[in-house]
């Protein structure tokens, strides 16, 4: 018996939406780096339906998606009371996505409708938070441009639109992830998309999976902030065997094909919005934790700052993860529920044996 920590390597199905063998990710056979050239929603068509769309079914699929994007007023009632409260951001996604799954007419919600009401709860979430009123959707622009609107408030550029559709297609999908494979376990029970979208909402939230963007945020600005040498920072907190957030990877040993792309978008991004001193900081303690530790950065490490960057709170970053993620999340939902066998692993027993137990003298619970 091969002793394994958290699955590394071993191999628990068979799945047709991406793949990260050789450390090269691809999605539906299109590598990433190319795929992310395309749009969000060809993206979205390609993880679900395993093709390109032709142009006028990519067309009526983006129309349909940006339709959808409409809460039920039962939903939006209970959110404005839920969204308030002081709780973590994605506690509240946790229970705004079962929320979503409770009203009326949900019993036959299939993934554009879900996908759609998804993106406007966690924007909702976010004007919430910020005290700002909701917005409505334009039916003149794309998913991406409107998720944007219904956030900031503002309908985006051209440019900064399609800056952050590569950020959200980046995002859509890796293969048996956390999170995912946790969808894909509910899935596998044959339980319905929410309680599925749920369970993975509830994986993400953890700081070594989608939680660690916002933490990346938190050492930036407290270097930033503090004024700290961010070499001893990185001492300090590798001394207390902490792990840098935004380092490493399961897969990626020799750096995650994301974070090259998202580097650039931050580099980008910083220029416009005056925040070159966040990006220059990043440099310097990704220098130092290669030439030290050969640790490159990974999805959450540009992300965040990108994230900062459009104008979110660095509590927010978690939620635009689950955004993105669940593309892929449905995808493997569907794909799991065409399998239809039930994931139920075995566990090598390592407890006391050979107990035997003896009535107490006096015990009268019968
Ligand atoms: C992502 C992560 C969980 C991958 O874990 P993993 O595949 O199990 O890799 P390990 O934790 O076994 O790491 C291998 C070695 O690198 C070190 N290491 C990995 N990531 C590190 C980090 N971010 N900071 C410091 N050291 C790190 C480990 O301590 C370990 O060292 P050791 O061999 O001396 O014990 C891990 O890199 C991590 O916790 N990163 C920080 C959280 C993060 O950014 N998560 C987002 C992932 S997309």
């Amino acid at each position: 018996m091969v002793k394994n920590h958290g699955l590394a390597g071993i191999v628990v199905d068979e799945t047709k939406i991406s793949s990260t063998k050789n450390a090269h990710l691809i999605y539906v056979g299109y590598p990433i780096e190319e795929i992310a050239q395309a749009s969000f929603e060809e993206v979205v068509f390609l993880l679900w339906y395993k093709h390109l769309p032709k142009q006028t079914e990519l067309v009526a699929f983006r129309q349909d998606l940006v339709n959808k994007m409409v809460l039920p007023a039962e939903t939006i009632r209970l959110l404005l009371y839920i969204a308030k409260e002081p709780q973590h951001p994605m506690s509240i996604l946790r229970t705004t996505t079962s929320l979503l799954g409770t009203t009326n007419d949900v019993e036959h919600d299939e993934p554009p409708k879900i996908l759609a009401k998804m993106l406007t709860a966690i924007a909702a979430i976010i004007r919430i938070r910020d005290n700002e009123p909701l917005m409505e959707i334009d039916p003149d622009l794309g998913v991406v441009e409107n998720f944007l609107l219904m956030m900031t408030g503002k309908k985006p550029s051209k440019r900064l639109a399609k800056m952050f559709s590569t950020v959200m297609i980046l995002h859509a999908d890796h293969e048996f992830n956390a999170s995912t494979f946790t969808a894909r376990v509910a899935a596998s029970t044959l339980t319905d998309y929410y309680s599925c979208l749920t369970a993975a909402v509830c994986a993400l939230k953890g700081p070594l999976h989608g939680g660690a963007n916002e933490r990346v945020f938190e050492m930036l600005e407290t270097i930033q902030q503090q004024q700290i040498d961010p070499l001893k920072y990185l001492q300090d907190q590798l001394k207390a065997k902490r792990k840098i957030m935004g380092f490493g990877h399961r897969i990626y040993k020799d750096g995650d094909p994301r974070a090259r792309i998202l580097k650039q978008i931050a580099a980008e991004l910083v220029q416009t919005t005056d925040n070159q001193v966040y990006y220059q900081l990043q440099i310097k303690i990704a220098d130092y934790m290669f030439a030290r530790f050969n640790l490159h950065p990974n999805v959450d490490y540009y992300t965040a700052l990108i994230y900062h960057c459009i104008g979110l709170e660095k509590e927010t970053f978690t939620m635009i993860f689950a955004a993105c993620r669940t593309v892929g999340w449905l995808a493997h939902i569907m794909e799991q529920r065409q399998e239809g066998s039930l994931i139920r692993p075995s566990s090598v027993y390592i407890g006391p044996t050979g107990r035997h137990y003896l009535r107490r003298v006096g015990d009268h619970n019968e």
